[in-house]
C-alpha cells in the first residue's frame, strides 16, 4: 500500500514523522524519545511495564524504569534485584513483553523481547558505577523482594560514595528486540504498525487497530 499524507489536524505520535512515514525515520524518532525517556524522570516513556512468564505459565507485570535504549544491539534496559520474582522467572523463561503509553501522545508502544540478566559482571559493574546514590540504596534490603514482612521497613538511607553493599543485589536486564508494534489513536483513524528488523532491513507492517 502506498503512503498517504497525514491527514490535517490529526495529532502527529511523534514530534517527527507520523506512523505514515518511512520506517527509517520513525525508527529515528523512536530513539530519539527512549534517548530522553532514559534521562529524564518527567518523560512519558520513563516507566515501563515488563510482562514475565512465571514458573506456571503465568504472566507477570511491574513497572520498572528505563535506564537505557541501545539501538544498534536492539535492546532495551532496566535495573532490578537479582533476588526478585522477575529476575527468577526471567533465569527461568527468557520471554518478556515490554508495554508503555504516553497519554499526551496518544501513543502504545509494544516489545516483544528476550531479556538476559547481567548479575556480577562487567556490565552490572559499569551500571552500578554509573548508578545515583539513591538508586543505589534501593539494593540495601536484606530481604528478597516480595518477602512477607510482619511490619512496613524504614526507608534505606542513600549510601555513601564507594559503600558497595547493594551491589551483590544489582542486576542489570538487557531485553532484545526484533519487532515493535506502535498503535496512535486519532479521532482521524488509528493506525497500528509492526517495525520488523531482519538483519540491516527494516521493514513495516500496517495492521488493523
Ligand atoms: C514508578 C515505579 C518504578 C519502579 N522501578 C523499578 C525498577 O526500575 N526496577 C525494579 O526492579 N522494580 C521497580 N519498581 C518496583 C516493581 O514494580 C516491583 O514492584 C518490584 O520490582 C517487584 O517486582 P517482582 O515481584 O515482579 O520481581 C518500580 C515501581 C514503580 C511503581
Amino acid at each position: 500500500m502506498a503512503d498517504q499524507p497525514d491527514t490535517p489536524g490529526r495529532s502527529a505520535p511523534f514530534r517527527g514523522p507520523s506512523l505514515r512515514g518511512e520506517p527509517a525515520a520513525l525508527w529515528r524518532s523512536l530513539i530519539e524519545a527512549f534517548a530522553a525517556a532514559t534521562a529524564s524522570s518527567r518523560h512519558p516513556l520513563h516507566l515501563l511495564t515488563v510482562a514475565t512468564v512465571d514458573a506456571g505459565g503465568g504472566p507477570q507485570l511491574r513497572t520498572v524504569v528505563l535506564r537505557g535504549f541501545d539501538p544498534g544491539r536492539r535492546e532495551v534496559v532496566f535495573h532490578t534485584d537479582i533476588r526478585s520474582p522477575k529476575a527468577t522467572q526471567i533465569r527461568g523463561d527468557g520471554r518478556v513483553a515490554l508495554h508503555w503509553y504516553d497519554p499526551g501522545q496518544r501513543l502504545q508502544i509494544r516489545i516483544p523481547a528476550v531479556a538476559r540478566i547481567h548479575h556480577d559482571d562487567p556490565v552490572s559493574r559499569a551500571a552500578w558505577e554509573a548508578c545515583q546514590r539513591m538508586s543505589r540504596a534501593c539494593y540495601l534490603a536484606d530481604v528478597s523482594p516480595g518477602t512477607p514482612l510482619a511490619w512496613f521497613p524504614t526507608a534505606p538511607l542513600a549510601p555513601a560514595p564507594g559503600d558497595e553493599r547493594g551491589l551483590q543485589a544489582f542486576a542489570v536486564v538487557r531485553c532484545r528486540f526484533d519487532s515493535l508494534e506502535l498503535l496512535a489513536l486519532s479521532a482521524a483513524g488509528h493506525e497500528r504498525i509492526r517495525l520488523v528488523f531482519a538483519g540491516q532491513e527494516l521493514g513495516r507492517e500496517i495492521l488493523a487497530p
